[in-house]
């Protein structure tokens, strides 16, 4: 990068020394000598001015001299320096980023390119979508260069060159495209919900709902709907989580927490400050009594024929409202949601009590 530095403040200070040396017409005179080739290295302190050339046509531009002290201020001029400097403020922030799935999941390459998953599933084509004030439901279009959640999705980065730069590609609100009327609203969060966000909920005719494909449900990342207490399937009402409204900037309150972690997993620090003494996630054994409530709704969907223990996926078929609502549940809590209750511990609760009961 400093070598990039330096090439792009050599070009300037010769475009500069070029300009300086472009005086008023006078008569034609002999071309100026060429000044001798500098070395190049690190910047060194500015070298002394050459004695002024006789007036004349300007002659031709000699090899740039050693970078000094003034290709320095015009580097800083640039910007460029507030983020690209020594210190680790990008090498940081891209370590753990390269860890975590944003980085280096594999579902961009699957999806990235393909219409309808691409403004989730490929960051530039977050941005172009932000962009064009498109959400994931109207946003249409394919992308051949697929890049990853990167730097580049969540920041605005190379836009106006400065550290300003930093700032959220969007914290707008999110109308929830597959839940009318349903708006996230939670601060900085408001980012993530962009791509974290059902796709579809239940539907059925008649009291049957048909279970057309074992990827039928809310879709993978459904926690902004979560947290909300919305997006599960049967006659339960639930309630804005204590967590969408009390954390600020609710999912980078507790992902990213105060030292802004770019591996975007949940830190127990980020739970201190409300929860005293906490030790684990697992905070009045709510995650542990998920996890069992789990395991009893998986084995009623298994004795109904309808979960695939061994393929750990949905059997395909027809099925009463009430008990598809119950397989609905459980794909929202065990495999989309993933927080085992943290995300909202109520409704998470009163939806598998719900789905046992109705598979009596
Ligand atoms: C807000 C901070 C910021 C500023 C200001 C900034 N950059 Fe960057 N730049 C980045 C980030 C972040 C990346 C991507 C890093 C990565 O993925 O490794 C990047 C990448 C680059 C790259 C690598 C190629 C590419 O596009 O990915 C070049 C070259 C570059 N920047 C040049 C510049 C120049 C020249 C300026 C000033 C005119 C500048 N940058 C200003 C943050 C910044
Ligand atoms: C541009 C869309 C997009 C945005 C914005 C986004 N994510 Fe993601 N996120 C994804 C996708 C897609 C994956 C899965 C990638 C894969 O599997 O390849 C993912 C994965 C994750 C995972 C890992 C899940 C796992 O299964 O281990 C976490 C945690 C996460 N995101 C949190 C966040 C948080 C917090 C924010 C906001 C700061 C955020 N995401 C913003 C699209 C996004
Ligand atoms: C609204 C945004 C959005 C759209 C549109 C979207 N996805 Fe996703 N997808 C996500 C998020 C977010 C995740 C990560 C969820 C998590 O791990 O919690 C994800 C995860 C995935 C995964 C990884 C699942 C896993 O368990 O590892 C696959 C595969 C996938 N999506 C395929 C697709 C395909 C194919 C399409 C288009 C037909 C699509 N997605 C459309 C947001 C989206
Ligand atoms: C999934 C979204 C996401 C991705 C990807 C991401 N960031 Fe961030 N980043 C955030 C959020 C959210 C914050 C916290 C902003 C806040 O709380 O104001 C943040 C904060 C930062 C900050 C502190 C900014 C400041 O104003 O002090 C830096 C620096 C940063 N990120 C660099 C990077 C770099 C470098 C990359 C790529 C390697 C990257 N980020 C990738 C979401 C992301
Ligand atoms: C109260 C803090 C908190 C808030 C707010 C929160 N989360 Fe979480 N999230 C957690 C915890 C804790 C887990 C479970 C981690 C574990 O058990 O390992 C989790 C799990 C997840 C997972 C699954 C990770 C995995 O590895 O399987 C994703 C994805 C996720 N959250 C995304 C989000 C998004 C997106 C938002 C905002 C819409 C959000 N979270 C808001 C604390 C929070
Ligand atoms: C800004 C404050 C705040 C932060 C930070 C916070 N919580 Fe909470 N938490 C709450 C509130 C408020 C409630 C709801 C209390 C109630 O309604 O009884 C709650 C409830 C819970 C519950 C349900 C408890 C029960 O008995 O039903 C769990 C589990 C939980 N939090 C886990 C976490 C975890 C894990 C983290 C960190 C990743 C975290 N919380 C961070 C404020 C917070």
């Amino acid at each position: 990068m400093k070598r990039k530095l330096l090439l792009i403040s050599l070009v300037v200070f010769a475009v500069l020394m070029l300009a300086a040396c472009a005086g008023a017409e006078g008569p034609a005179g002999p071309a100026g000598p060429e000044g001798p080739a500098g070395p190049a290295g690190e910047a060194g302190p500015a070298g002394p001015a050459g004695p002024a050339g006789p007036a004349g046509e300007a002659g031709p531009a000699g090899p740039a001299g050693p970078a000094g002290e003034a290709a320095m201020i015009m580097a800083s001029d640039l910007s460029c320096t507030e983020c690209h400097n020594d210190t680790a403020i990008i090498t940081g922030k891209k370590a753990p980023w390269s860890t975590s799935v944003h980085g280096s999941g594999t579902a961009a390459e699957y999806a990235g390119g393909r219409d309808g998953c691409t403004g989730c599933h490929s960051g530039a084509s977050f941005s172009k979508m932000v962009a064009a004030g498109e959400t994931p439901a109207t946003y249409s279009g394919t992308a051949a260069d697929v890049t990853h959640q990167d730097c580049r999705t969540c920041h605005q980065i190379h836009v106006t060159y400065t550290s300003e730069d930093w700032a959220l590609e969007t914290t707008a609100p999110v109308a929830l495209y597959a839940i009318e009327g349903a708006t996230f609203d939670g601060g900085n969060g408001n980012l993530c919900a962009n791509c974290h966000q059902p796709r579809t909920t239940m539907t059925a005719t008649d009291g049957v709902v048909n279970w057309s494909s074992t990827h039928y449900g809310p879709h993978h990342g459904p926690q902004s709907a979560m947290l909300l207490g919305i997006g599960g399937a049967g006659p339960v009402e639930g309630t804005p989580s204590g967590h969408y409204k009390e954390v600020e900037n609710t999912c980078v309150g507790c992902h990213l927490g105060e030292n802004q972690n770019h591996t975007f997993m949940p830190t127990v620090a980020a739970c201190a400050e409300c929860h005293e003494g906490v030790e684990n996630f697992d905070i009045n054994g709510v995650q542990t009594e998920v996890a069992e409530m789990l395991t009893q709704l998986e084995e009623a969907l298994v004795a109904k024929g309808m979960w695939d223990l061994e393929a750990d996926e949905p059997v395909v078929g027809e099925y009463p409202e009430a008990e598809a609502a119950a397989m609905w549940n459980y794909v929202y809590i065990a495999h989309e949601d993933k927080s085992m209750g943290v995300h909202n511990a109520e409704y998470t609760k009163a939806l598998l009590q719900a789905s046992l009961d109705a598979l009596q």
